[in-house]
């Protein structure tokens, strides 16, 4: 199964998605996901490296953000992604508005997989603190052992 995260920029929340689910997939379901790649509506950081708070933030629990650089979702990903999960409703809106009618059953909010975080979309730190990078790992952590487990029990 192959995994896109979309976010805005790809420089912040959405980077952080794929790492922290290819970690945790890997401890918990090897093999779960072939593929797990993360991309931006926007063109704005193209081929940056993510955002620096977004890669301290990262650091501090373990995760490794430093070699990703950022790329734009194009229309080939909706053919060539199984599931293709947004931060919040403006980046589905922009997905929906890109995607062929084919692949919009592929569309999700990420946080679906996290019923119990109390919000359905992750909030974009890029203008916050860096209290709120540390939020965006740990709600990222919650959706991917939600997506985890979801997918895992499909398979048995
Ligand atoms: P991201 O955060 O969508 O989580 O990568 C942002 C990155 C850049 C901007 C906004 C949000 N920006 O306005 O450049």
């Amino acid at each position: 199964m192959k995994v896109l995260m979309i976010c805005l920029g790809n420089i912040c929340r959405s980077p952080t998605a794929e790492v922290v689910l290819r970690v945790l997939a890997e401890r918990e379901s090897p093999g779960l996901f072939s593929l797990i790649d993360s991309a931006g509506t926007a063109d704005y950081h193209l081929g940056e490296q993510p955002d620096a708070r977004s890669v301290a933030a990262a650091a501090r629990r373990g995760y490794d953000l430093s070699a990703l650089r950022a790329r734009q979702l194009v229309r080939d990903d909706f053919e060539n992604f199984d599931l293709i999960l947004a931060m919040d409703r403006s980046n589905l809106a922009a997905m929906r508005a890109l995607a062929p009618a084919a692949a919009t059953d592929k569309l999700q909010l990420f946080l679906h997989y996290a019923p119990t975080a109390g919000l359905t979309e992750m909030p974009d730190p890029y203008y916050g603190q860096p209290s709120d990078f540390d939020r965006v790992i740990d709600l990222c952590e919650l959706a991917a052992q939600g997506l985890i487990k979801r997918f895992s029990s499909q398979r048995r």
